[in-house]
């Protein structure tokens, strides 16, 4: 098959970047940088690599990121207070606290604690209230918005589309639901969520005109759970073992790729789909937020 019905994330996210620089560009020009803030608690291995892309990407751009490192053991009241010194710098447009947080640490507590203004992860419950409410005064959290992104700029038809998410987390799911069902041009879907608890999954992905795979396990779709000709978008990134792989696992999506490609009318590959737009909707928002903050001041 030819590679017409893979939907390239790199290649939208660098459409994305494109006009995110160019807004960068506009502010240095005028004395304005962009400040974005990572936090990490602990070394878990994977937020290292999430990380080290943003702060990549990031500098390519022209945003200035500074990433703070707290000890795996950290207080939380250490965390919280890091936060609050953030909050009060002007230099600072926006804070990324990366998501998992050590046990001892109270999610919710945090992301509560970042300004919503600075909020470029769109965690915190005003920005989370905005989304479900419809106002688009808020950030939207980074997943969903590139998912809706990579649907718009595909030319995938949203409104009136029967849209099954699977998966309800507070990162991705949820509100992307919110996003997908907003009364809103390129939204207006009717929307689905399927979770741990929901009875025949299967006879709810094959109604999907657009099925978003994001609960976190291996390979769960199917192709026989695919409707001929829908829009499959795969959000996971799960490790499995792999003896035969050079550090013993390989990473794969929520879906069959392989088995499920040929049925779809369009898909995202895994890694290359959803994974670049995320970083391209967080710079995005951090540039709308020194752009807010510049506003304030004028
Ligand atoms: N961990 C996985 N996805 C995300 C995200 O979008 N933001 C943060 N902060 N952590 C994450």
């Amino acid at each position: 098959m030819s590679d017409s019905n893979l939907i390239d994330g790199r290649a939208i996210a660098a459409e994305v970047h494109e006009s995110t620089g160019a807004r960068v560009a506009a502010l240095r020009e005028r004395g304005v940088v962009p400040g974005l803030v990572f936090i990490r608690v602990g070394e878990d291995p994977a937020s290292q690599v999430y990380v080290g892309m943003k702060e990549r990407m990031s500098a390519k751009l022209g945003i200035q990121s500074t990433t703070h490192v707290l000890a795996g053991d950290a207080p939380e009241a250490e965390l919280l207070a890091l936060i609050e010194k953030l909050n009060a710098d002007a230099a600072v447009h926006g804070i990324l606290v990366q998501a998992p947080l050590p046990r001892h640490i109270d999610g919710a507590r945090v992301y509560s604690a970042v300004a919503p203004g600075k909020d470029v992860d769109g965690f915190h419950p005003v920005n989370m209230g905005k989304l479900v409410l419809g106002d688009p005064s808020g950030f939207v959290p980074c997943t969903p918005a590139g998912v809706h992104e990579l649907l718009v700029r595909s030319g995938v038809p949203v409104a009136g589309a029967e849209v099954v998410v699977l998966g309800r987390g507070n990162i991705v799911g949820k509100p992307l639901a919110a996003l997908l069902m907003q009364k809103a041009p390129h939204a207006d879907a009717t929307v689905t969520v399927c979770h741990s608890r929901s009875r025949d999954i299967a006879a709810h992905c094959r109604r999907a005109d657009i099925l978003v795979a994001a609960m976190g396990v291996a390979e769960f779709v199917k192709a026989d759970m695919v409707k001929k000709g829908a829009v499959v978008i795969d959000v996971g990134v799960n490790r499995v073992d792999d003896p035969a792989a050079p550090k013993g696992y390989r990473l794969v999506g929520d879906i069959d790729f392989a088995a499920i490609r040929p049925v779809a009318g369009r898909i995202t590959p895994n890694p290359g789909g959803v994974g670049p737009m995320t970083i391209a909707m967080l710079l995005q928002n951090t540039v709308r937020s020194a752009e807010a903050a510049t506003a304030a001041r004028a």
